[in-house]
């Protein structure tokens, strides 16, 4: 089976990619490669890669061709980039899932039935004194570019499959990701708390610290995502699942806690003037455990015992904007 994985170099996509080639698929990495390729290169001998735009419909439509399935990952991550590159964001992050579903569903093309987005649980907002936890029936209120970009392409997705009968998208709603992939990100908020524990010795908390979010590592993300694709159709057609895992809703002090007690002799102190992220909510994640039954395999305090041990072993410029998408011009 080949599955097209947009977005499939990036610090999702490539433990995505290595997921699907661990269990007998044929993927085929669609990306602009923004930050590079060599996170792909274990997997080189098992994979195709294509350079192209998501927003360019022949680069879409030459990629699809004999494409059972599509993952669509690739975007403008995070709302400190959205903001940076708002039009790059709009056409990426709205504009460019819109292309992608108009020919998956073109009667003139070959269908592509299964189809798998990566949306956000940044849709939910700050749901503080509203809800205890959210699930996915939540009336969403996203606070930010990203978040609102994310429901618009939801939207699109899940209309268009009533649309078109044979069309079957499933919507994973990722919490925010943390630990290890061969393209590190370290502008995320437990990477973020690692590196600067282990870099300086200090973590800077933007604000009072007490707003929860929720956290998942990536290699249970990229399971996540396959074991979507693997389940009947009738299990995931037209659905939102959240990807998530309800030990892992924290708020902010108790990530940077966890992180001191793994990295021995941090201080942490707070920034109350910085402008904090305000998101905070707790996501529940019964429905994809009882009906995709999958689980996630990482603890937070493991993710970071790793992610530590990776800083300490290579030798890798950590300072360089390629592990960071909040610096790159993206237009
Ligand atoms: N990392 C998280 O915490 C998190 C949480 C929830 C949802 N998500 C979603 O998961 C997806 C992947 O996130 P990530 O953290 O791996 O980000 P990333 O920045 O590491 O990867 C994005 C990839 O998309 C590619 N790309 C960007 N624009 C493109 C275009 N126009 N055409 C083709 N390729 C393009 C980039 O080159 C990059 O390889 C995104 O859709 C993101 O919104 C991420």
């Amino acid at each position: 089976m080949r599955v097209l994985v947009t977005g499939g170099a990036g610090y999702i996509g490539n433990k995505v990619v290595e997921e699907l080639v661990d269990r007998g698929y044929e993927p085929v990495v669609f990306d602009m490669f923004y930050w590079g390729d060599k996170a792909l290169d274990p997997l080189s001998s098992s994979i195709e890669k294509i350079k192209g735009d998501c927003r360019n419909s022949k680069d879409v439509i030459y990629a699809l061709e004999n494409v059972d399935a599509v993952i669509h990952l690739a975007g403008i991550v995070g709302e400190a980039a959205c903001l940076q590159n708002h039009k790059a964001h709009f056409s990426i992050n709205v504009e460019s899932t819109r292309t992608l579903i108009n020919i998956c569903t073109d009667p003139e093309l070959d269908l592509v039935r299964d189809f798998i987005f990566s949306s956000s649980c940044s849709v939910y907002g700050n749901v503080e004194g509203l809800y205890d936890e959210v699930t996915e029936k939540t009336p969403p209120h996203p606070l930010s570019h990203y978040a609102n970009a994310k429901l618009r392409s939801e939207n699109i997705i899940l209309e268009r499959s009533k649309e078109v009968s044979h069309f079957h998208p499933t919507v994973l709603r990722v919490s925010t990701v943390f630990g290890w992939s061969r393209r590190p990100r370290l502008d995320l908020v437990t990477n973020l708390f690692t590196y600067l524990a282990w870099k300086e010795g200090q973590i800077t908390v933007y604000g009072d610290g007490e707003q929860t979010r929720s956290l998942i590592h990536v290699g249970d993300v990229a399971r996540a995502f396959v074991d979507v694709l693997e389940s009947p159709r009738f299990k995931r057609d037209g659905e939102i699942f959240h990807v998530g895992d309800r030990q892992n809703n924290r708020t902010v002090n108790q990530i940077a806690e966890t992180v001191k007690s793994i990295a021995a002799n941090t201080d942490i102190e707070h920034d109350l003037e910085a402008n904090a992220d305000r998101r905070d909510y707790s996501i529940n994640c019964s429905k994809i455990k009882n009906i995709i039954k999958w689980k996630p395999q990482w603890s937070v305090e493991e993710g970071i015992e790793n992610l530590s041990r990776k800083l300490e072993e290579l030798d890798w410029d950590w300072e360089s904007d390629s592990f960071r998408n909040t610096s790159y011009d993206y237009e």
